[in-house]
């Protein structure tokens, strides 16, 4: 029997004043772009802002429906307008944050299980790491070099073949 071990790096930030002029404006935006999600049943307001490669920025917020399973996180509305938009275009940054208007808001935002495997996809179909920068309203910001950390020992088109 052998053990193996995983741990990763990440930089965590006091605040939104201690990041670069590039990441807090990209995080700006994503807290702006809170309020166009449709999040009546949870009120859990999130968005998701990227900065390409080619310098454009795309945007996501969680959609929900009636229908709960039918929902869709921030993070995936933005990889699904992404790949009709600029298709195979990298992602060099994301910014994901959320409003609560009824619970706190300083925890840095933690993404879903699922948007973890996606990212994942999108970084190997584009063969680019992308770096992401996590944050609440306020507080700790987390920027994490690259999204397939957050998903160790995660499935991906090799285990298909
Ligand atoms: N949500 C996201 O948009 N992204 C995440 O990574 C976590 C959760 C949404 C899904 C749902 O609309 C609401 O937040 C509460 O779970």
């Amino acid at each position: 029997m052998a053990s193996e071990n995983y741990s990763f790096e990440y930089e965590v930030f006091a605040s939104a004043n201690e990041l670069s002029k590039e990441d807090k404006a990209l995080l700006d935006a994503a807290r702006e772009f809170t309020a166009s999600a449709y999040a009546p049943y949870s009120n859990f307001h999130v968005a998701a802002v990227a900065r390409l490669t080619n310098g454009e920025l795309v945007k996501g917020t969680n959609q929900e429906n009636a229908s709960y399973p039918v929902g869709t996180c921030a993070e995936r509305a933005l990889l699904g307008s992404l790949g009709a938009l600029f298709p195979n275009e990298p992602i060099e940054t994301m910014a994901i944050t959320y409003h609560n208007p009824n619970g706190s808001n300083n925890a840095p935002a933690s993404p879903c299980g699922m948007c973890r495997q996606a990212l994942r996809e999108y970084e190997t179909r584009t063969n680019h790491s992308i770096r992401l920068v996590l944050a609440g309203r306020e507080g700790k910001v987390y920027v994490i070099p690259k999204a397939s950390m957050l998903l160790p020992l995660g499935f991906t088109g090799d285990d298909l073949k």
